[in-house]
């Protein structure tokens, strides 16, 4: 098991060495590495299991140490980046060369973000390089969003765990790009399209395509359980699920099934307010996924704020075909 804890010195001098170490984040915890080794790297993606070709993300302590290693930032992103940094946008710019190769998969755009927790930031500013992190699960599965997931699936891999209790945000960093004169986002995420919209106008919404090879991480089945997970309308899923006999359990928005025993039911949210949902959805799809049902039936969320982001988990989560 890794050690969690709090010790800003103990997680440099592992990074130090090249070796790994999971960071806290208001989105989820991310698996770090000095993002200038790329031996490092290489060690973040065989302890993740993660495809070569799915690049990491950079994170950086602010937009003046950003400015080190990509070559330009285009007005609009930089508004973005003034207003939203530290925060959950990932802003991809053309980087430099010294930028391994590996951290991006050899694409010409390095994704870049200003995580918003106080121990991570304070860590990146003792450190003299960016750390590539992407999230701290194996690959597939869902993200982390406290130290104690990480170190059940992790643990055994890293020494350290950065504990910051657990992610305020709980969905991954919205990621914008630009393709000409448009603004694209690449994956929604924790910072609403629209937040970004009141600021830099309309942009387009790319996140769909299941095989886009400028956003691998956007592949048709992620952040899955390992259960069947089947969404639809909850109470036409529970009478089907019960009437075969299936041992189920249940993730709603708000709705509470007096049916069902309390551990085989969450609600993301009472009051059905969105942003405390993504807040819980990791937790509660982990929890659910180690309850003995058989299966895990769950609904959309209105698409609405972050009920966008959440939808496009859940519908990645979900069992095909
Ligand atoms: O909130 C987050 O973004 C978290 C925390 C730890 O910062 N990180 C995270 O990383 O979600 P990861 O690796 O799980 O997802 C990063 C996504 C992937 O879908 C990847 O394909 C995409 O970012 N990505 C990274 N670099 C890219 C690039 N150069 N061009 C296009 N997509 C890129
Ligand atoms: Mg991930």
């Amino acid at each position: 098991m890794a050690v969690i804890g709090q010790d800003i010195s103990q997680a440099k001098r592992i990074l130090d060495a090249g070796e790994l170490v999971a960071i806290s984040t208001e989105t989820v915890y991310g698996l770090a590495g000095n993002a200038l080794n790329p031996v490092a790297v290489a060690l973040i993606f065989e302890t993740k299991n993660r495809p070569s070709f799915d690049p990491l993300i950079i994170h950086v302590p602010s937009l003046l140490i950003a400015e080190n290693y990509v070559s330009e930032i285009p007005k609009p992103l930089r508004r973005l980046a003034e207003h939203f940094w530290p925060g959950p946008l990932t802003l991809l710019l053309p980087r430099k060369n010294k930028i391994p190769d590996i951290v991006t998969s050899g694409l010409d755009r390095v994704a870049v973000r200003v995580p918003d927790h106080r121990l991570t930031l304070e860590l990146l500013s003792q450190l003299d390089f960016p750390l590539a992190a992407p999230s701290a699960n194996p690959f597939g599965y869902i993200s982390p969003t406290s130290p104690q997931h990480v170190d059940a699936q992790l643990g055994e891999k890293i020494s350290y765990i950065l504990d910051g209790g657990k992610c305020k945000v709980g969905l991954e960093s919205t990621i914008v790009g630009m393709e000409g004169d448009e603004i694209v986002v690449y994956r929604l995420g924790g910072l609403e399209i629209s937040e970004i919209e009141s600021l830099v106008g309309e942009v387009k919404v790319k996140s769909h395509s299941s095989s886009n090879p400028q956003a691998p991480g956007l592949l048709e089945s992620h952040y899955a359980p390992t259960k069947p997970f089947i969404l639809g309308d909850l109470n036409d899923l529970i009478s089907a699920y019960q009437s075969r006999g299936v041992n189920y359990a249940v993730l709603s928005l708000s709705q509470t099934f007096s049916s069902l025993p309390a551990e085989k039911q969450i609600a993301l949210s009472v009051n059905a307010d969105l942003k405390e949902a993504a807040t819980h959805l990791f937790s509660a799809m982990r929890a659910l996924d180690q309850s003995n049902a058989a299966v895990i039936l769950a609904e959309l969320m209105p698409e609405e704020g972050l009920g966008k982001a959440i939808n496009d988990r859940l519908k990645r989560a979900a069992t095909k075909g």
